[in-house]
């Protein structure tokens, strides 16, 4: 590691990311309507994300957080605005050809971990892979490779069901990770986890953005995570603004 002049040098550093940008977004506008009433949730959301950029968006609940999360990951489409991501405008994309594109760039972690709990730590993490079609052999290997990042070399047999609630969120994670992801999109991963567990998850988290260079965006009401990414985010009458969060 290398050694901190100060903690204004460690500071810059973070805060800025090489290359251009991974992500854009521009003027995008979400509706919902619940019966008779239109909830708008986004209006006119601006962001733009670098390669190896962290950010995490914060606020009370209900503003908003998940439904960003959702077209940033191409899950859900705007109603108005545009998503651009690796030069390629998304929403001009089909359903079948958005699928392909979010499953060879995009890993998603969320609170639920969704996990197939009949299934096996292995079996669960090689999922995407197989998938996309990748071979059986080879999608063992990469899932063995990045559970073994995630601690659970030991667990790779073990029935989902059988493991406590931080290796299952370890799992979620390794599964997300799998096809190696430039962009991995994080709702609330630790919200269900102990603090314990909280901070492993965190430090993984950190570990994935350092080492292999993934864009990180998390939503998350832990302050000390939101603390230790390089930028803070919040929603404002259905715009993105610098969150304070010190
Ligand atoms: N599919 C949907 N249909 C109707 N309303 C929705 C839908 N998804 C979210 N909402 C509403 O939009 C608001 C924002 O939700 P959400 O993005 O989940 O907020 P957060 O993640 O910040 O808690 C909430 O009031 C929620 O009830
Ligand atoms: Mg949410």
């Amino acid at each position: 590691m290398e050694p901190l002049e100060a903690a204004g040098t460690a500071a810059t550093r973070e805060d800025a990311p090489t290359g251009t940008p991974l992500l854009a977004m521009q003027g995008v506008h979400k509706v919902f309507h619940n019966g008779a009433a239109t909830i708008e949730i986004l209006k006119g959301a601006d962001l733009e994300l670098r390669r190896g950029e962290t950010l995490a968006v914060v606020g009370p609940s209900g503003i908003g957080k998940s439904t960003l999360l959702h077209i940033l990951g191409t899950l859900d489409r705007p109603d108005k605005g545009t998503v651009t991501f690796k030069g390629q405008e998304v929403f001009t994309l089909d359903d079948a050809a958005l699928a392909r594109f979010r499953n060879a760039f995009i890993g998603f972690v969320f609170q639920f971990h969704h996990l197939l709990p009949e299934f096996s730590t292995l079996e669960n993490t090689m999922m995407p892979a197989l998938i996309k079609g990748m071979p059986r052999e080879a999608a063992r290997q990469a899932a063995e490779e990045i559970l073994r990042r995630v601690g659970l070399s030991n667990r790779l047999g073990h029935k989902i069901v059988t493991l406590s609630g931080g290796e299952q969120q370890r799992v979620a994670l390794a599964r997300a990770l799998v096809l190696k992801p430039e962009l991995l999109l994080a709702d609330e991963p630790t919200g269900n986890l102990d603090e314990a567990n909280s901070r492993q998850v965190h430090a993984l988290l950190k570990t994935l953005n350092q080492d292999l260079g993934m864009t990180l965006v998390v939503v998350t009401h832990n302050m000390r995570l939101a603390g230790e990414m390089s930028r803070r985010v919040t929603l404002s009458e259905g715009k993105l603004v610098d969150a304070d969060y010190s």
